[in-house]
């Protein structure tokens, strides 16, 4: 299958090292002792604010939490809702992209946010833009109409 993701410069790889330090300090304290996945996530918001996340797994499975939607509902909770760009730390030796039910969250404030998507054991990268691996979203536009 044809890999959606952009070459990265070295102005992105700059603007990006903040943000991979971040995901990697919130990755450290994933805590996924049923998968050993340890995913962190970072995203950086207005005033250059940077908001982590980690998994944070469940004896009840369902009821873990990704990383990327923890970081989100971490920035939110502090009063951030506009975001610039995310950087996603994953387990395996190639980069992993946000499961749908994150995919759904980030565009719920961001539908075109860029994502560099990092393996942790390989350092491997790559550039996504959550429009492309997320196309045709249902989004806040489709309850504009409820809107009073
Ligand atoms: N996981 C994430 O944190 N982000 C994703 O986008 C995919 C999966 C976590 C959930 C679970 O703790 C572990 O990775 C294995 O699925």
């Amino acid at each position: 299958m044809t890999q959606v993701s952009r070459s990265i410069s070295r102005e992105d790889d700059a603007a990006f090292a903040p943000l991979l330090t971040a995901a990697e300090v919130a990755r450290a304290n994933a805590y996924a002792p049923y998968s050993s996945y340890l995913v962190g996530a970072a995203l950086s918001c207005d005033d250059g604010v940077i908001v982590g996340g980690c998994n944070v797994e469940n004896a009840s499975f369902g009821a873990t939490i990704c990383a990327e939607r923890n970081a989100v509902l971490h920035a939110v909770a502090i009063g951030h809702r506009t975001f610039h760009a995310c950087v996603v730390v994953t387990q395996g030796p190639e980069p992993a992209a946000p499961c749908g039910l994150c995919r759904q969250v980030l565009a719920e404030f961001a539908p075109s946010l860029p994502i560099l998507l990092v393996a942790a054991s390989t350092g491997a990268r790559r550039l996504v833009h959550l429009d492309e691996i997320f196309p045709s979203t249902f989004g806040p536009a489709d309850l504009a109409h409820l809107k009073k």
